[in-house]
């Protein structure tokens, strides 16, 4: 099985060939992502109008690539995969046009594909991970603690009440005068700091229910640096890794929470596994974190590679090549939802702000 995936849900555009054997197992044969940070860098976020623009400018060059660096002739295909929600709607109209127009032109099954799902289900694709596993997501717009039961069956343990955390690195380094992407610009400047120089509060610590809450811890950092200003450089790499501390010690006690309540829906005797992705789990202290309290709880800590927890084609792929397994094709006329939760009988968190 051959599935072409696309990703254009925020600010990278990616295209990507992934093979799907007989028993399962996947094989990326191409994965090219084109990153727009430049487009977005003068207005310090994305702008919506902006990346969808510049997603319909690339698309078609980058699907091309794919192929090409595959080997793969658009007739070789098994399906056609985009990511239709959730996202920025422009961006997700233009994915998903054309994986319809490739689909339809050469009679191929369309697959919409759920970005979120895409995120949880790449551990099958790089660790040949199945299915039930605890899943952290941690990306720009999401912050969710999932236990995952299969393919579309999800349980929304945890999400943010406020700021997502990827959202919460970018706003950082924002105020600190740190360029975009955000997050390894804090994480790069923290190398150099001292995390116990300032003492910024853990959010949610303690707290019974398992969700989480950024947005205090931000503002703690603007207030911290406010008080220091004018900031030296050593000031700057202080409060990142302050904040990176902070960080830490907020989403460890959300997940061992999170864990305790996974461990009865643990089958007796079956692996143990909990998988982190989205493009904040590529931070070495969170990691470092996490795989600690996976091992307190006799789970396996799994995480894909840097390049495949960040935006790309190859899980939107895989997810198109697990979801075309089970039968489970769409319709040309699939719409695309820039609010799309995988888990739509989850509890509202309670707190202002609430993101899915
Ligand atoms: O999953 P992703 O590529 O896109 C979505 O939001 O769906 O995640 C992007 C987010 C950005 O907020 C970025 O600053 C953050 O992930 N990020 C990181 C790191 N690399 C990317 N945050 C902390 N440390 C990193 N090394
Ligand atoms: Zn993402």
């Amino acid at each position: 099985m051959l599935v072409l995936g696309i990703e254009t849900s925020c600010d990278e555009t990616a295209a990507a060939v992934v093979a799907r054997d007989a028993a399962g197992t996947g094989r990326i044969l191409s994965n090219v992502v084109l990153s727009q940070f430049d487009s977005h860098a003068l207005y310090g976020g994305v702008v919506p109008e902006i990346a969808a623009r510049a997603h319909t400018e690339c698309l078609d060059v980058l699907i091309r690539k794919a192929l090409e660096e595959a080997g793969v002739a658009l007739g070789d295909l098994s399906a056609v995969a985009a990511s239709t929600g959730p996202g920025l709607i422009g961006g997700l109209i233009v994915g998903a046009t054309s994986g319809k127009a490739l689909a339809l032109a050469t009679g191929i099954p369309f697959l919409a594909i759920n970005h979120l799902e895409a995120h949880a289900l790449t551990a099958g694709l790089t660790d040949g991970i199945r299915p039930p596993y605890l899943m952290l997501l941690v990306s720009g717009g999401h912050t969710q603690l999932l236990w995952v039961e299969g393919i579309g069956r999800y349980r929304r343990l945890a999400t943010t009440i406020d700021d997502a955390l990827g959202e919460a690195f970018d706003k950082t380094a924002k105020l600190l005068g740190l360029p975009m992407p955000g997050g390894p610009a804090v994480e790069r400047a923290a190398m150099n700091g001292n995390p116990r120089r300032f003492n910024l509060p853990r959010p949610m610590l303690g707290r019974e229910d398992p969700h989480f809450s950024f947005a205090g811890l931000k503002t703690a950092v603007r207030h911290a640096a406010a008080k220091i200003a004018p900031l030296s450089d050593q000031d700057v790499a202080d409060l990142c890794a302050s904040f990176q501390a902070a960080v830490s010690d907020s989403v460890a006690d959300r997940v061992r929470l999170a864990i305790r309540s996974v461990l009865p829906l643990s089958p007796e005797g079956a692996p143990r596994n909990f998988v982190a992705a989205g493009g904040v789990a590529a931070n070495k202290t969170l990691r470092t974190t996490l795989i600690g309290i996976a091992g307190e709880f006799g789970f396996a800590f799994r995480a894909p590679p840097l390049e495949l927890c960040t935006d790309n084609g190859a899980m939107i792929a895989w997810a198109g090549a697990e979801r075309l397994t089970a039968g489970l094709v769409d319709g040309l006329d699939a719409p695309v939802k820039p609010r799309w939760p995988l888990d739509p009988a989850a509890a509202k968190a309670a707190g202002a702000g609430v993101k899915a």
